[in-house]
């Protein structure tokens, strides 16, 4: 069972970039699978434009009446310099008419089946919460929640009007990883971290993320030294999820029903090349 760590934040925060920036530090020494919900505006072909989606979605999976590990590997995407890193998300092209509705009980079981295929399970998700099921189960199911503060009013109005619909106590506000985003010089930085409150670290705009993002190389390290102190904000951030998953909340994922193994998924993961990401699946997380 991996470590689920959810990001979600305000429009256009940085939420993708620092989840591409995350995935690519953690699979230095873990297998790491990155999940992006965003049917909005799907981020994977794009930002990363020499991945090849081909037929791959993550729609495919949560429309489909038996969930099988078979099907979820093969609509992963992996990478050819990277063995420790794989991605799962909307093609791109597709919206929200693409595909059937699918249930929460899915969307649940989705994560955890994802969940149980690498250490780390990195989820993506818009920050339209409300219509999006997967979503919300990924904020529910979340060993950790990064919250994505922007440092600008129309942020500051996205969480007067969002943080309400997620009063329910399942979504742990209080124990959210806040974090100011693309803090630069024009914005008055005391004022926000005084409005927000309780900041773990911030993220400072720096123009080498832009070029990478611009450029799709955002799997690059950031080596300029502009970004210096998103690095070091970087590493805090690492260091905090790589610690201890506490029990209670171990338990709450175990309750979700697992799909059952698939017979062939030795020979999925060799036909797939995987052989590095995928880790031994326990034949007791089915019982
Ligand atoms: N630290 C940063 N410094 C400068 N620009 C940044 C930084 N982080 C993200 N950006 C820029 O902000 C824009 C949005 O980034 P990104 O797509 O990661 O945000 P998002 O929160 O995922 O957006 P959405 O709400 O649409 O999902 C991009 O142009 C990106 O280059
Ligand atoms: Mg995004």
């Amino acid at each position: 069972m991996s470590k689920i760590i959810t990001i979600w934040g305000s429009p256009n925060s940085g939420k993708t970039t620092l989840a591409i920036k995350l995935v690519n530090r953690l699979s230095k020494n873990n297998n790491v699978l990155m999940l992006s919900t965003d049917i909005i505006a799907p981020p994977i072909g794009s930002l990363l434009p020499y991945i090849k989606e081909e037929i791959k979605s993550l729609g495919k999976l949560l429309e489909m009446v038996t969930l099988t590990q078979e099907d979820i590997l093969k609509n992963l995407i992996t990478l050819k310099n990277n063995k420790n890193l794989a991605f799962l998300g909307y093609r791109q092209g597709e919206n929200y008419k693409t595909y059937a509705e699918y249930t929460v009980d899915r969307a649940n079981e989705l994560i955890v089946n994802l969940s149980h295929l690498a250490d780390y399970l990195i989820i993506d998700t818009s920050s339209i919460i409300l219509s999006d099921i997967l979503a919300q189960a990924s904020l529910k199911l979340a060993d950790e929640v990064i919250r994505l503060c922007g440092s600008d009013l129309k942020a500051i109005s996205y969480f007067k009007s969002t943080i309400p619909l997620l009063a329910d106590k399942s979504y742990n506000l209080s124990s959210h990883i806040k974090i100011i985003a693309k803090i630069n010089d024009i914005e008055p930085k005391s004022i926000i971290t005084n409005h927000y409150g309780n900041i773990f670290c911030d993220l400072p705009s720096t123009k080498e993320i832009q070029s990478q993002y611009r450029e799709g190389f955002l799997l690059n390290s950031l080596v300029e030294k502009q970004s210096q102190r998103y690095n070091q904000s970087l590493n805090k951030l690492t260091t905090k999820i790589t610690g201890e998953i506490e029990q209670s909340k171990k338990m709450k994922r175990e309750k979700v029903k697992l799909a059952k193994p698939d017979k062939v998924v030795e020979k999925v993961k060799n036909a797939l090349k995987l052989p590095k990401f995928i880790k031994k699946k326990e034949q007791d997380d089915y019982e």
